[in-house]
């Protein structure tokens, strides 16, 4: 494909290095990975629109691999500087530190989370979202992470998680928990949907 071909396409959003990327780390690890593709943007900005950006704190995203869902959330009017980005893949943490060098990025297991972000996070976090493959672990994970996700969380602020399972990543009924969920993404690839759980 001649540069200029690859130039417009970078200008539509779509990043073909991102998409190698991502499908080589699918290749070495796909359950970690948890997806063949990053996702669409029509998934990222569902994600992002959960995110106020007018409330104050960090914005702390989980897994964002190549990071559509963090350019989304910048379109959204988050600040870069105010992103705690927390992957496990580091050429995924180098990609992402050169594309927002503002940002706080931490290479490490985001199932640590009240670990990782002892020292990090001094005031309650505006939003968590995370594009980690949930549904891998078991419950019990599931529920720890959300457990610290909403330990770091403002009151009432969201827990954004996507899915592509018919099935909530994390049970709906749980005491002190509200949740919502988004309409079906028909326009991922494959469709996906964004769930948000609130402290209450
Ligand atoms: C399904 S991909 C989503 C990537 C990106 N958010 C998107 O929407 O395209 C999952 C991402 O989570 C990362 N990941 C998986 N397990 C992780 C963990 N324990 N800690 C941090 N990141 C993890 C993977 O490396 C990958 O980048």
């Amino acid at each position: 494909m001649p540069l200029h071909s690859l130039v417009s396409v970078e200008k539509k959003g779509l990043r073909l290095d991102d998409e190698v990327h991502f499908i080589r780390s699918w290749f070495e690890k796909p359950l970690a990975t948890g997806a063949v593709m990053p996702s669409g943007r029509v998934l990222a900005r569902t994600m992002a629109r959960y995110v106020d950006p007018t409330v104050s704190g960090p914005v702390i995203e989980l897994g964002p691999g190549t990071g559509p869902v963090t350019e989304a959330l910048v379109k959204q009017g988050v600040d870069p500087a105010r992103l705690v980005l927390v992957e496990f893949n580091p050429v995924f943490c180098r990609l992402l530190r050169s594309r927002y060098p503002a940002a706080t990025v931490v290479q490490g297991d985001a199932y640590r989370l009240r670990r990782l972000m002892e020292n990090l996070v001094r005031e309650p976090a505006a939003a968590v979202v995370s594009g980690l493959p949930l549904v891998t672990k078991p419950l019990r994970t599931r529920l720890r992470l959300m457990s610290d996700a909403l330990g770091l969380l403002a009151p009432g602020a969201p827990f954004v998680q996507f899915t592509y399972a018919m099935v909530p990543p994390i049970p709906k009924a749980l005491s002190g928990v509200r949740a919502e969920a988004s309409e079906l993404i028909w326009m991922n690839l494959p469709p996906a949907r964004v769930w948000v759980y609130r402290g209450s």
